[in-house]
């Protein structure tokens, strides 16, 4: 594609532009200037705006734009993005599903936990009655 003689700008590069009069949009790692196509943009100038700052590929695909759409963004392209300082997505799945596991092994120690607190409960309560009688005979 046309990448060449482009800048190579970082997260942070791009992310300076987060305003109405200065809007930069990274979509799909690359840069887009998007300041004069706020008022255009016929999904509306708030959404542009909430997604400037960081990654907006997720916000931009979940929207499902059109091939007109995507073939608009060439005429606002500013260049590319370095991967290396975007949020990769392979480091976060794993990290859900290690929740996920986890949590797994932890809800068998729910239940055992529901099962053994009640008893124990139960056992202390009976034992404190066993005790405060046996006081009650003493006494
Ligand atoms: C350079 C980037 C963008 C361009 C050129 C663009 C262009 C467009 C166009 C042409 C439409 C009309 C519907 C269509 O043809 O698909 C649209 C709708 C929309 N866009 Fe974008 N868009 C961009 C970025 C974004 C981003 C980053 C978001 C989300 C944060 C977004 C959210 C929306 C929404 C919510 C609609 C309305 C959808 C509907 O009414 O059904 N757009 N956009």
């Amino acid at each position: 594609m046309a990448t060449e003689g482009k800048k190579l700008y970082t997260l942070s590069d791009v992310a300076v532009h987060n305003s109405a009069d200065d809007c930069w949009l990274i979509i799909g790692g690359k840069a887009y200037d998007v300041t004069k196509f706020l008022e255009e943009h016929p999904g509306g100038d708030e959404v542009l705006l909430s997604a400037t700052g960081k990654d907006a590929t997720e916000d931009f695909e979940d929207v499902g734009h059109s091939s007109a759409a995507r073939s608009m963004m060439d005429e606002y392209y500013v260049g590319d993005v370095d991967p290396a300082s975007l949020p990769s997505k392979p480091t976060h799945t794993p990290a859900k599903l290690a929740t996920y596991n986890s949590d797994k092994s932890s809800d068998s120690l729910i239940k055992i936990l529901q099962f053994l607190v009640p008893l124990a409960i139960l056992g202390l309560a009976v034992a404190v009655r066993f005790l405060t009688k046996n006081n009650d005979v003493s006494s």
